[in-house]
């Protein structure tokens, strides 16, 4: 049958969305002004896209971070800050972001690590409810821990820093290229299939997340002798001993065991730190190499211009700063991501940037508006039943996406420019803790376990942290109970080394900084 007979302008086609979610993605990326960084299919994608500068992840953990952005609620709603509570069953019946396209007449497919898998997904990434198809997981993942890792000596070993021989890995492959080539099968299916369904699929790649496992090849592009350093490399003297994340999935490989570090402060020497800053842009080159493999082959089957495509990091990842490595804190180092939109015939020549704090939490609304679906409506404000299953805790980006002369060289009012209201003027993150001094399970507490959470926020001039006293039992923050203080000044300390929250000229700021934290005020007063 042919519906468009005798039409001059048949309805447009709706456009298809490829979401592309990396794991533990910092943004070391070249159009991020990353130096070191090799990404030039990341840098192809900036170029027709609009590259969110201070995007930020709500929390510095897979799992946690993922429930939260694919439901556009806060950790505090989904109630998940380990891994092991299924949302439907712990919290709400919140509706998710592939849901609502699958609702909407999309096939929804999931490849690779898109939600965490496991207790948090219920074991089935949240299948049928998200995906109209079983999500594919690449065969070669269960050889995750597997020693695979060549040391000087020769012999094998489950390490940290683990380039390899393709060839030589069981099955022949890894998983991030069993998943490109299982996304490209699916791509050209899409392309061939002429029922018209419009396809929504979310391409989850595993690295850089550790083990730093990628080929070898990759290594090359970066001497070792040309590797920097953060300049700051060991614990400030006012930094919390709460903010402190011991980083003890580093200590569990056995190249980092071998360096014999005393628990929890001990610094990884300079020479070692560099080789791990060396595998994490190699892997990062790794997965942008995939990364084009996927965008190539929606450009030849002519779905690219039909395609909105986002690229993002699920959180981000310490490389040494402050003498921290991976994630577990609200540090801008972890909670940072890169964020794309690139929507056909929306940018020609980009990257356009928008420095706008914007959260995960906004990636739901953005792109359902992007795409033409019905808007998503405000959750209703301390709605402590959770029984609204279809709403955001989020801010739709997508006037910041439309329209050119909401982003960048924005003026520096206060609150309103042409006319209309900021969209948002601070991001929200938060970690929790199982007590003050850094112990074993500091990074990853079970929820029973948590008594302390880190609330944060971050405006375009600052960093401000509290970590107040947290009830496991009834989810409740206590904010009289308070048992640090952390503020960063970005505009003279980007890597948040001097807390100066002890200053007395900032106690004015600090007010209002704690004022906006406790209300998880999007759009105070610019700051
Ligand atoms: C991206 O755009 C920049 C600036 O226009 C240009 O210099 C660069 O070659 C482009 N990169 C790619 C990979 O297209
Ligand atoms: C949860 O919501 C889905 C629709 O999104 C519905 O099919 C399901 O029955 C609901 N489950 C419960 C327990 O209410
Ligand atoms: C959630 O509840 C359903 C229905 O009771 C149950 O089958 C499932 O195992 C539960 N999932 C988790 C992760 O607890
Ligand atoms: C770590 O300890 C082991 C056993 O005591 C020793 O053989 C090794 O040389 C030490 N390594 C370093 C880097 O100190
Ligand atoms: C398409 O994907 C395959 C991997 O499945 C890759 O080998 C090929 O180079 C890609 N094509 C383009 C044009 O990037
Ligand atoms: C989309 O791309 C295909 C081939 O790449 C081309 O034939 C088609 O005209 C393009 N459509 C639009 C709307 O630009």
């Amino acid at each position: 049958m042919q519906y468009t007979l005798g039409v001059e302008n048949p309805a447009p086609r709706p456009r298809n969305v490829l979401l592309i979610m990396v794991d533990d993605l910092r943004p070391a990326l070249a159009p991020y002004g990353d130096r070191v960084a090799i990404t030039p299919n990341v840098q192809r994608l900036a170029n027709t896209s609009v590259l969110f500068s201070r995007a930020y992840a709500q929390q510095a953990l897979c799992a946690p971070s993922r429930n939260s952005m694919l439901t556009s609620r806060i950790p505090d709603t989904v109630r998940l800050y380990d891994f092991y509570s299924y949302w439907r069953n712990s919290s709400g019946n919140f509706t998710t972001l592939p849901q609502y396209y699958k609702d909407h007449g999309y096939t929804t497919v999931s490849v690779g690590k898109v939600f965490h898998p496991g207790k948090s997904s219920n074991g089935n990434d949240d299948e049928p409810y998200s995906w109209s198809k079983e999500p594919y997981h690449p065969s070669t993942e269960k050889y995750k821990e597997s020693p695979v890792c060549l040391d000087r000596d020769g012999s094998l070993h489950k390490n940290l820093v683990c380039p390899v021989d393709i060839k030589e890995m069981p099955e022949g492959t890894l998983p991030d290229v069993q998943s490109t080539e299982f996304a490209v099968k699916m791509l050209n299916d899409f392309a061939r299939n002429d029922s018209r369904s419009p396809f929504f699929l979310a391409v989850g790649y595993h690295k850089p997340h550790v083990p730093l496992k990628y080929p070898k090849e990759f290594l090359d592009l970066y001497p070792l002798e040309k590797m920097p350093l953060p300049d700051y490399r060991r614990k400030p003297p006012k930094m919390p001993l709460v903010a402190w994340n011991p980083w003890t999935d580093l200590r569990e490989r056995e190249d980092v065991r071998a360096l014999n570090l005393t628990f929890p402060f001990q610094l990884i020497p300079d020479d070692f730190s560099r080789r791990i800053r060396q595998s994490y842009y190699a892997a990062t080159s790794y997965m942008d190499s995939l990364v084009g493999q996927l965008l190539g082959n929606l450009t030849d089957l002519g779905l690219r211009n039909n395609t909105i495509v986002v690229l993002l990091g699920d959180h981000g990842w310490s490389l040494g700063e402050h003498g921290e490595w991976s994630k577990y804190s609200d540090f801008e180092v972890a909670t940072r991501v890169p964020l794309l939109f690139s929507v056909p015939d929306l940018v020609r020549k980009g990257p356009r940037i928008v420095k706008d704090p914007v959260e995960l939490t906004d990636l739901f609304p953005t792109l359902v508006d992007l795409s033409g679906l019905p808007k998503l409506q405000k959750c209703p404000k301390n709605d402590l039943s959770r029984s609204v299953p279809l709403c955001t805790e989020g801010v739709n980006l997508s006037p910041l996406i439309r329209n050119p002369s909401s982003t960048n060289h924005r003026p520096r009012s206060n609150d309103i420019e042409d006319g209309s209201p900021r969209m948002t003027t601070a991001a929200f993150s938060q970690y929790p803790r199982p007590g003050i001094q850094p112990a074993r399970d500091s990074d990853k507490p079970r929820l029973k376990h948590i008594r302390i959470m880190g609330y944060s926020i971050r405006t375009e001039r600052y960093r401000y942290t509290e970590w107040v006293a947290f009830s496991p039992k009834n989810f409740t923050a206590h904010w009289d109970e308070r048992f640090a203080v952390e503020l960063y000044d970005h505009r003279s300390d980007p890597d948040e080394n001097f807390n100066v929250a002890e200053s007395k000229k900032h106690s004015r700021l600090l007010k209002k900084l704690s004022a906006a934290l406790r209300n998880r005020d999007r759009v105070p007063t610019r700051l």
